[in-house]
């Protein structure tokens, strides 16, 4: 068994989050867009400058997965951005939660998931949001698992590329109601 280690991500974990979430996303995406679309949007969702901006505001929140001395999977949590009627400020939203293909089905995705919401709830209680693509149906089935449900469509821009984008939503009260 190796090594796991899950922990938040701070100043110097930058260029690996970036490049962590470049490669991950190219792998589970990369073959859907035309390539002068992905690197647009690569070079916008990943710069070096966009991580450091998320990892310096205190409404958000990044952890790195590590795993036999390398870094395979990655979330980013903070206020809610999708376009809801809704959504309101307080709102949360689960904005990335990636792993490696050769890291995902193991129970890390899971885990992951749990100490981010956890994040996200210690604000709370908030409605948390996820923004899905309507064909990822492996990770609308994780989502469906952890208690979130369809509430919306919008169109999900990659360079000049629009997919169907789910919205998924889990009310604040619910995270909860088991305590
Ligand atoms: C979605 C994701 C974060 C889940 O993490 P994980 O560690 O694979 O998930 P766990 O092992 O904790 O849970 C397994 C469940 O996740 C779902 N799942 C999603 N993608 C999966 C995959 N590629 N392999 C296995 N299970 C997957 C399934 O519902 C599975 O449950 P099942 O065994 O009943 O089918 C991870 O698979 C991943 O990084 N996928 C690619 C990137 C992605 O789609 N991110 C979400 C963008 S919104």
């Amino acid at each position: 068994m190796s090594e796991t280690l899950i922990r938040r991500a701070g100043f110097d974990d930058a260029e690996a989050l970036a490049a962590i979430g470049a490669e991950t996303f190219c792998e589970t995406f990369g073959h859907l867009y035309p390539p002068a679309d992905l690197e647009r949007y690569l070079a916008q969702a990943y710069s070096l400058e966009r991580t450091l901006q998320d990892l310096n505001d205190p409404a958000k929140a990044s952890w790195i997965v590590e795993a036999d001395g390398q870094v395979v999977g990655f979330a980013l949590v903070g206020p809610c951005g999708l376009p809801h009627a809704n959504v309101t400020p307080d709102c949360g939203e689960l904005k990335r939660l990636y792993f490696r293909k050769a890291w995902q089905g193991g129970g890390l995705g899971t885990r992951l998931f749990a100490e981010a919401t956890a994040w996200l709830q210690s604000r709370g209680p908030r409605t948390v949001w996820i923004g899905v693509w309507s064909e990822n149906h492996g990770a609308q089935r994780f989502y469906a698992r952890q208690g979130y449900t369809k509430v919306g469509e919008y169109g999900f821009e990659v360079g000049d590329t629009v997919d169907l984008e789910f919205i998924l939503r889990r009310d604040g009260a619910s995270f909860f109601s088991d305590l």
